[in-house]
């Protein structure tokens, strides 16, 4: 074995003109691969794999389900440990809340069933109307043809374009290293007029719900809105029949100190997301929450859920999900993340932004992105034909560093950061190793 490419690997593989290579296990924050050779997951892959890898009573625990069976249809049966799942995730959601609980498979189907449950609740309410959503950018809720069309991204959307749907309308994300505005005093009346300016040029009786990430992951490298962001968000979307959708898909399950993100803001949204650090990259499992008033309110119209996949609450995700709750509760993991957390932001701040195409480096909790820049005083990005962010976490990968790179929030087409997620188990001896790493990465590529 070793690395590996197309067309000899018979996996699709989504980069073909690369070479990957081959991971035979991973410990900890480290992976393996079949030289020998070591990574520092400083991303855990796409910001999945919370606990990092080889967490064998984790496994055992979900193992153990396994066993006992394979799959019932959740038209047909609930289990044991889905209810258990459920009972243990309702209870943390009451701090946003929200209390029950819908399993699938992956973020962008979990977000896609998310809008069509806030559809159906308007429909039931007696308000048919209502089917508009509304999204931000730079913003990414997904790679479905639904997801994709509420998500930001100008450059994901070209080739899929005609494809798309057209009842998505667009605000601007709180994004402090790009906002015209002073962003702590003044950001917050800045978005949010412009949310009530398009919502009244857009009919309110026809808009459905509103989706956004409370802190915006991959699209801006981690940036918390400011202080009263969503406390205005909230009034308008009262104002105007608006459910608000926090897609917690990557900023949830503690990644950024608290179990959802939305409580750093006081935020109370009517529906939540979850994904990635749910599962913590042991089986594909996605979730939304929502209140069991709306839940009663379709009971008593329509009668049931629209909705339905395949694998909605299959025992062997609800596990998981068992598994990865008891571990976070047992082992005090996001009390005990904070301050290694606040530590290595606090370093890579210190270290990185010295480098002059580091223009911001910005985040919470165990999240932090770094943007670059070609000119740090205009703020002007490089040229998006340079692949500056790709090339650097090719870079990165070779030196035995994994970041996840992006590009385009700049202006929709340029701009480029690499953002970091590594496990909340990190210690701060790895903690340390990753700022090490990657400040030697910085050097070494943009001088070589
Ligand atoms: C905020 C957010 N929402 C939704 C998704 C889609 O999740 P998935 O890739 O599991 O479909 C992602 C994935 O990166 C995400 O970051």
């Amino acid at each position: 074995m070793s690395a590996i490419h197309y067309p000899h690997s018979k996996t699709l593989l989504r980069q073909l003109s690369r070479e990957l290579p081959q991971i035979t296990h991973g410990k900890g924050i480290y992976l393996f691969d079949d030289s020998g050779k070591s990574y520092l997951d400083a991303s855990g892959g796409a910001l999945v794999t919370t606990l990092g890898h080889g967490l064998e009573t984790l496994i055992d625990s979900i193992t153990h389900q396994m066993k006992r069976v394979s799959y019932v249809n959740g038209t047909q049966f609930t289990t044991p440990i889905t209810e258990m799942a459920s009972q243990k995730l309702s209870a943390r959601a009451q701090a946003i809340g929200l209390d029950q609980v819908a399993y699938l498979s992956s973020g962008s189907e979990a977000v896609e069933a998310a809008l069509k449950f806030a559809r159906q609740l308007w429909v039931d309410r007696g308000f048919p109307a209502k089917h508009k959503v509304i999204s931000r950018t730079p913003g990414y809720h997904g790679n479905t043809l639904y997801a994709l069309s509420a998500s930001g991204r100008p450059h994901y959307k070209t080739l899929y374009g005609p494809m798309l749907a057209t009842n998505i309308l667009n605000v601007k994300t709180p994004y402090g290293y790009r906002c015209p505005v002073d962003y702590e005093t003044q950001g917050a009346e800045f978005y949010a007029q412009e949310l009530e300016r398009v919502v009244l040029e857009n009919n309110p009786d026809t808009i459905a719900s509103f989706i956004f990430e409370p802190v915006s992951g991959s699209s801006t490298g981690g940036w918390s809105p400011p202080r009263t962001y969503f406390d205005r968000v909230t009034e308008i979307c009262k104002k105007y029949g608006i459910l608000m959708i926090a897609d917690e898909v990557l900023c949830g399950s503690g990644r950024t100190g608290k179990f959802f993100a939305s409580e750093h803001f006081g935020l109370k949204p009517d529906i939540a997301v979850l994904g990635k650090g749910l599962n913590a990259g042991i089986l594909p499992v996605s979730a939304f929450i929502v209140k069991s008033s709306a839940v009663d309110t379709i009971k008593n119209a329509s009668g049931n859920l629209q909705h339905a996949q395949t694998y909605m609450h299959a025992p062997m995700m609800t596990a998981t999900v068992n598994a990865v709750l008891d571990y976070l509760t047992e082992h005090h993991v996001l009390e005990n993340s904070v301050a290694v957390g606040n530590v290595w932001r606090n370093q890579l701040k210190e270290r990185l932004s010295r480098h002059p195409h580091v223009g911001c480096v910005t985040g919470i909790g165990h999240l932090c992105g770094v943007e670059f820049v070609q000119n740090k005083v205009t703020r002007e990005p490089f040229p998006i034909a340079k692949k500056t962010a790709l090339k650097f976490a090719e870079f990165a990968l070779k030196k035995g560093l994994i970041l996840w790179p992006n590009y385009g929030q700049a202006d929709g087409t340029n701009g480029d950061l690499v953002i970091m997620g590594p496990s909340l188990l990190m210690t701060p001896t790895e903690a340390q190793a990753c700022v090490q790493l990657l400040d030697e990465c910085l050097q070494d590529f943009f001088n070589s």
